[in-house]
């Protein structure tokens, strides 16, 4: 049952190019999803064009790892979830481990990015890190999904139960 106590958050958890390549990897990271109770809200897979992967990732615009990080998001296949669960944006992001690949191993070993990643850039996942960029990334993937709405309507259900 869905029942809890505190309301559903929404985050945005996206499967990066790297790990997609991997049907085994896909897989696994979608059974983790289901795993720790993330509700999947809406998912899609996706191939970004470079002046997407721009916009997406302009607050880094200027630093080392740009080029490097947009050539990568737009380079195949991703898969989107909006996934909702209580405190749904601090749970993924503390699943997935930190954003570097050999800090993760060294402080958080059984993370997704420590035992998937393969570099900082090419680190398997995101999640979005607060509820402002959440609700600004679900409506960059999703423009078709009101999470106004979801809030107003569908969350109130899960919470009731069946
Ligand atoms: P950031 O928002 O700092 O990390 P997170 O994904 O954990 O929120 O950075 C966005 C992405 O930029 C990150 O997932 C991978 C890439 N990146 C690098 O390639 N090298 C780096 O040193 C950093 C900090 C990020
Ligand atoms: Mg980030």
């Amino acid at each position: 049952t869905f029942r809890c106590a505190k309301a559903l958050q929404l985050t945005l958890a996206v499967i990066k190019p790297d790990a997609v390549a991997h049907p085994l990897m896909l897989e696994a990271l979608h059974q983790k999803i289901l795993e720790n109770k993330f509700i999947i809200v809406k998912s899609k897979d996706i191939v970004w064009q470079r002046q997407d992967s721009e916009r997406f990732y302009a607050e880094h615009k200027g630093r080392f790892f740009y080029q490097r990080l947009v050539e990568f998001m737009s380079s195949g296949p991703m898969r989107a979830y909006i996934l909702a669960r209580e405190e749904a944006i601090s749970q993924w992001r503390e699943l997935m481990g930190p954003t570097k690949v050999f800090r993760a191993r060294y402080i958080a070993p059984s993370t997704i990015r420590a035992r998937f990643g393969l570099t900082d850039t090419r680190n398997t996942t995101h999640g979005s890190d607060s509820e402002e960029s959440a609700l600004r990334e679900i409506a960059f993937f999703f423009p078709e999904f009101s999470a106004e709405e979801w809030m107003e309507r569908v969350e109130p259900a899960f919470r009731a139960g069946p």
